[in-house]
C-alpha cells in the first residue's frame, strides 16, 4: 500500500517540435486537492490530460498507487480509467443521449456515443445514476435528452457523471469556464459535497475554486515553478514572488 494516489516522474510531452512539457516530477497523495493554474500555455491541460494518457506523455512515468499507467495496455488502462473521474471540455455531454445515460457513460471510461447507446446497464448502475442525480436537484430530468438542459444543468451532469461509480480521483479541467456567478458558486458548492476522501486535482485561472484545495501548483512554459500549501503559494504570487509572465493569471479575480 502506498498513500500516494498519483505520481509523476520525468514527465516530457512533445507536440511534434514543440516542447509542451518540461521533465515534470509531481506527487499527491490520496485525498489532497490540487489547483494548477498558470497562464493560458502554460500546459496545465497537457498535464492534466497525460496523467490518464487522453494525450500520451513522450517519455516519463504515470502510476496510480502502484500502478504504472505508462505501461498498460489499451485494455488495463480502460479499465484503471474508471478509478479516475474527469471533466474535460472534449467530453462534453452527448446532446442525443437522455441525461441518465449521459450519468451512466461515466461507468464505462470515456467512451463516445455508440458504447453508451448501445450498452445495457445493470439495475445496480442505474439506482445510483438515479441517487446522483437526486443529489444534484436533477431526478425529475432523468429521461429528458441532454439537449433540453440549461448551462448550470449541463454542468451538474457532468459532475455526476464523473463520480458514478465512486472513483477515488477527480481531474477536472477549466470547469467552470463559460458561467455566471450563481451557477458557478453552486458548482463549487456540488464539487465541494462530491469530492470528500478523493483525490483531486482541478486546473483553472478562476480564484472561486481556491476554496475547494489545500495545493497550488503553479506551471509556466511547461514547467512546475512553484508548489506548495495554498496560502503560501498565494502569498508568493501576491508579492509577486513567482513570476508567471503574466501575474493577472491567478492573483484574484477569475
Ligand atoms: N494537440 C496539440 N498540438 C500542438 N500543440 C499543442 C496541442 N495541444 C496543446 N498544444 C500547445 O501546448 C502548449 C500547452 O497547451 P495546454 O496544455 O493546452 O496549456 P494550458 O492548458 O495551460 O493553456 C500550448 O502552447 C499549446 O498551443
Ligand atoms: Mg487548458
Amino acid at each position: 500500500m502506498t498513500d500516494t494516489a498519483i505520481r509523476i516522474a520525468s514527465m516530457n510531452k512533445f507536440y511534434g517540435n514543440f516542447h509542451a512539457l518540461k521533465g515534470i516530477d509531481l506527487q499527491i497523495a490520496k485525498g489532497e486537492k490540487v489547483v494548477i493554474c498558470g497562464p493560458s500555455g502554460s500546459g496545465k491541460s497537457t498535464l492534466i490530460r497525460c496523467i490518464n494518457r487522453l494525450v500520451e506523455p513522450t517519455s516519463g512515468k504515470v502510476y496510480l498507487g502502484n500502478v504504472e499507467l505508462t505501461r498498460l495496455s489499451s485494455s488495463g488502462l480502460r479499465r484503471e480509467r474508471r478509478r479516475m473521474g474527469m471533466i474535460f471540455q472534449e467530453y462534453a455531454l452527448v446532446e442525443r443521449l437522455t441525461v441518465m445515460e449521459n450519468v451512466l457513460s461515466g461507468r464505462l471510461g470515456y467512451v463516445g456515443f455508440w458504447r453508451s447507446y448501445l450498452r445495457k446497464f445493470p439495475q445496480s448502475d442505474v439506482d445510483e445514476a438515479f441517487r446522483l442525480l437526486d443529489r444534484v436537484d436533477l431526478a425529475h430530468m432523468a429521461d429528458k435528452r441532454a439537449d433540453e438542459l440549461s448551462g448550470g444543468q449541463r454542468q451538474s451532469v457532468a459532475i455526476a457523471r464523473a463520480v458514478v461509480g465512486d472513483p477515488q480521483i477527480l481531474l477536472f479541467d477549466e470547469l467552470t469556464s463559460a458561467m455566471d456567478n450563481q451557477t458557478e458558486s453552486t458548482v463549487v458548492d456540488r464539487i465541494r459535497e462530491f469530492s470528500k476522501n478523493k483525490t483531486m486535482i482541478i486546473s483553472t485561472h478562476r480564484a472561486s475554486l481556491l476554496s475547494l484545495v489545500d495545493r497550488i501548483v503553479v506551471m509556466d512554459d511547461g514547467r512546475v515553478i512553484a508548489d506548495g500549501p495554498k496560502d503560501k503559494v498565494l502569498d508568493a504570487l501576491k508579492r509577486g514572488l513567482i513570476k508567471t509572465g503574466s501575474p493577472e493569471s491567478f492573483t484574484g479575480q477569475s
